[in-house]
């Protein structure tokens, strides 16, 4: 499947210069939804992961959907001050500040395999915070699955030595 012919190109948002890439064609047509899910959990079985940990939001859309696909549990990173547990809490930069991405102390077993998934890849801040989480648990990253990536800012580069996969690439804006 084609699956770039259902990613939209909104300009200027969420502020002037930015081409936003909009997931939501793709995740309004059944068949394209069907097919991105089906191409990460194809790529991801072999991985024999025992869960799926997203980030928040646009993370959960597909991560709830993958982890179901492959018989695992999942367990989402929220942004700071949601989950109602003890946490634990991985920084990341933004242009102007820092965020984090926070996880339930005990979701994840010493030595757990686990897929991680994010919606887009772009500087690869979130990823990054998202590894740092997973593998703070003393848990393994056995892959991060994307549905697209913005190649030409280099996010793999803070994923050196992850089994990274995305279903569409964008060399330039
Ligand atoms: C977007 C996107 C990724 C992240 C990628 O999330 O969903 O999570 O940015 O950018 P990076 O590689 O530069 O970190 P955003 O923080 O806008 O929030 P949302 O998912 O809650 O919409
Ligand atoms: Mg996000």
């Amino acid at each position: 499947m084609n699956f770039k012919a259902y990613i939209r190109d909104i300009p200027d948002f969420p502020k002037p210069g930015i081409v936003f890439k909009d997931i939501t064609p793709l995740l309004l047509d059944p068949a394209a939804l069907d097919a991105a899910v089906a191409a990460l959990a194809a790529w991801a079985r072999p991985l024999n992961v025992d869960l799926v940990v997203a980030a928040e939001a646009r993370g959960f859309i597909l991560g709830g959907a993958l982890a179901r696909e492959l018989g695992v549990g999942f367990v989402p990173a929220r942004k700071p001050g949601k989950l109602p547990g003890e946490t634990v809490s991985a920084e990341y930069i933004l242009e102007y500040g820092v965020d984090a991405l926070e996880m339930h102390a005990d979701a994840l077993e010493g030595g757990a395999r686990v897929l991680l998934h994010d919606d887009l890849l772009a500087t690869g801040g979130t990823a990054r915070a998202l590894v740092d989480l997973v593998q703070g648990r003393g848990a393994v990253v056995a892959g991060f699955g994307f549905l697209v990536e913005l190649a030409f800012l280099n996010g793999r580069s803070t994923l050196d030595g992850i089994d990274v996969q995305t279903l569409i690439a964008y060399s330039g804006e």
